[in-house]
């Protein structure tokens, strides 16, 4: 069985960016523009991690994500985007850069991590599903393609569980994981 490696994006090295922008491009049915990519990657370098298989050169697999203040009461961290190569697929690839991704956000004291990923998509949800997110909301033809998109969400704090008007009137326990 082939080793795999796993690190952090390197934001000086125009390889990855270009081998993320690849691996993405091929999957997904959203076509983004190379400003999403510098948007993440740019201001998130942290939070991207690629997955390397022994000999391969270039990364076979990448997470890309970023965190932000959601309505000023809670800190959200949010996956963007996901793909690992069809040759590597199967092999726990996913979850462990997910799982990376989430320690991050934890380290980073995220709330709540989040996102949407569309209804069609039975890989994704199962593996989500299966790492404790839980489907929020159905967003109707919220992609280009006319499909229709889950918004998930993995509570971290307390604070993911209460309505964000409430967190800005009242005081509730910030440090409370779940
Ligand atoms: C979704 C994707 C990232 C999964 O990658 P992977 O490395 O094969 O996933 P893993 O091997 O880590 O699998 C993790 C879990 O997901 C499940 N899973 C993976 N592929 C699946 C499939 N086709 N159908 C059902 N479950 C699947 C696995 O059974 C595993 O569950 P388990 O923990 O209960 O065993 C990969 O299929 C992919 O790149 N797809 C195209 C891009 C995409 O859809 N990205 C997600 C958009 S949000």
């Amino acid at each position: 069985m082939v080793e795999i490696r796993y690190t952090r994006f390197d934001i000086s090295n125009d390889m990855e960016f270009s081998t993320i922008k690849k691996l993405i491009d091929e999957d997904l049915s959203e076509p983004y523009s190379i400003y999403v990519y510098r948007f993440f990657l740019n201001q998130w370098p942290n939070l991207t991690y690629l997955a390397w298989a022994e000999g391969s050169g270039k990364p076979i697999g990448c997470i890309v994500c970023k965190s932000d203040t959601h309505n000023g009461v809670r800190l959200r961290g949010y996956i963007g985007m996901l793909a690992v190569e069809k040759q590597y697929r199967g092999r726990g690839i996913a979850k462990k850069l997910i799982t990376l991704a989430i320690d991050t956000m934890i380290d980073e004291k995220c709330d709540e991590i989040m996102l949407e990923t569309e209804c069609s998509n039975a890989a994704a949800l199962h593996l989500y599903e299966n790492m404790g997110f839980i489907r929020m909301k159905r967003l109707f033809r919220y992609y280009l393609n006319q499909g229709d998109a889950f918004k998930l969400i993995l509570p971290i704090t307390e604070k993911s569980c209460v309505r964000s008007t409430f967190l800005g009137m009242d005081s509730f326990p910030t440090d409370t994981i779940l």
